[in-house]
């Protein structure tokens, strides 16, 4: 029987799917497991199991040689090395499309919520902070009718588009690396702008590109510089998409309105200036995190293991071209 690592806790009807293919490690900590045990772990291991949380690269891939498919339970694959995989035909796959929606609902619940203050009211009132109704109280930005600014027009940023759009009336504009066809953007009610014109366009702006070398801090100082003062940033792609120091600056100087951040540089840890200011919700990568999401994105990866171990074809390989014939 072909050895897999299930490198995090998953639900038990993958478990057990899983065990019916293959005899499975399981590592049940709620910490992940350091690169050193990682790789400990995935001697002799024909697949592994994995999320956003383990870092596959060629170095452990070297390490270990049995290991023929990864497949990630997240959308996100900035954490595998794709190109050492390929090189050594390992296969991966992700978990694209299940989550779509589930995270188009959380981005626009997080631009809501900082574009309405809702944290910052809600510490306040748990503070026993709350004196009296005001004119000015806490009077945030409009959503409504507002322009929102896409960076990354992919399937998440097509789902908040719709949204905003369809659901409130808001004039999207978006750039990404590629335009998209004029009938999707037609569809969507899209326009495509540059990176500048967009920064200075957006009253919100909320991030949904792929993290990679290219992308690594493309917004700081510069581009916040562009943004207008009244303006909020919503990041639910990867940390390191923004340059936090600059944000921090940004913010408590008021140079932006407010941020609503699901993602971190250095996840877990929150860059401490981020959590003294009064305009940042944060929260703590939960985009896709709904049960049935969650369900379906296990068992997509499950699925894709099995697949990939047994000679079918897995259903979203993001390396297709290692499949055998
Ligand atoms: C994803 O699916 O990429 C989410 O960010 C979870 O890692």
């Amino acid at each position: 029987m072909k050895k897999v690592l299930v490198a995090r806790r998953a639900p038990a009807a993958v478990v057990e799917k899983l065990a019916s293919h293959f005899d499975v490690d399981l590592h049940q900590g709620e910490v992940p497991l350091a690169a050193g045990e990682l790789r400990a772990r995935l001697q002799g291991m024909a697949g592994a199991y994995i999320t956003g949380t383990e870092r596959i690269t060629a170095e452990l891939l070297d390490a270990c040689p049995d290991l023929r498919a990864v497949c990630t339970m997240s959308v996100g694959y900035n954490h595998i090395d794709l190109a050492a995989c390929t090189a050594r035909r390992v296969l991966v796959t992700n978990t694209p499309d299940v989550l779509t929606e589930s995270t188009a609902d959380f981005g626009f619940a997080l631009l809501m919520a900082t574009a309405r203050r809702m944290s910052e009211g809600e510490r306040l009132l748990r503070d026993g902070r709350w004196k009296s109704w005001a004119w000015d109280f806490l009077a945030g930005s409009e959503v409504h009718g507002a322009t929102l600014g896409i960076l990354g027009m992919g399937r998440i940023g097509q789902a908040i588009a719709r949204r905003g759009r369809f659901g409130f009336g808001m004039k999207v504009v978006y750039h990404n690396r590629s335009r998209l066809p004029v009938d999707t953007e037609a569809e969507l009610g899209a326009s495509y702008l540059t990176k500048e014109a967009l920064l200075r366009q957006a009253d919100h702006l909320i991030l949904v590109l792929p993290y990679s070398a290219e992308s690594h801090h493309c917004i700081g100082a510069p581009e916040l510089a562009l943004m207008k003062p009244t303006a909020t940033l919503v990041n639910i792609a990867r940390g390191g998409i923004v340059d936090e120091e600059a944000l921090a600056d940004a913010l408590r100087e008021n140079r932006i309105a407010a941020a609503g951040l699901d993602v971190f540089e250095g996840e877990p840890r929150v860059n401490p200036v981020l959590l003294t200011l009064p305009n940042v919700v944060l929260t703590p990568h939960i985009a896709s995190a709904t049960m049935p999401t969650r369900l379906a994105m296990a068992h997509l990866a499950a699925d894709n293991l099995v697949a990939a171990l047994t000679g079918a074809k897995p259903l979203t390989p993001l390396n297709p071209e290692v499949i055998p014939a």
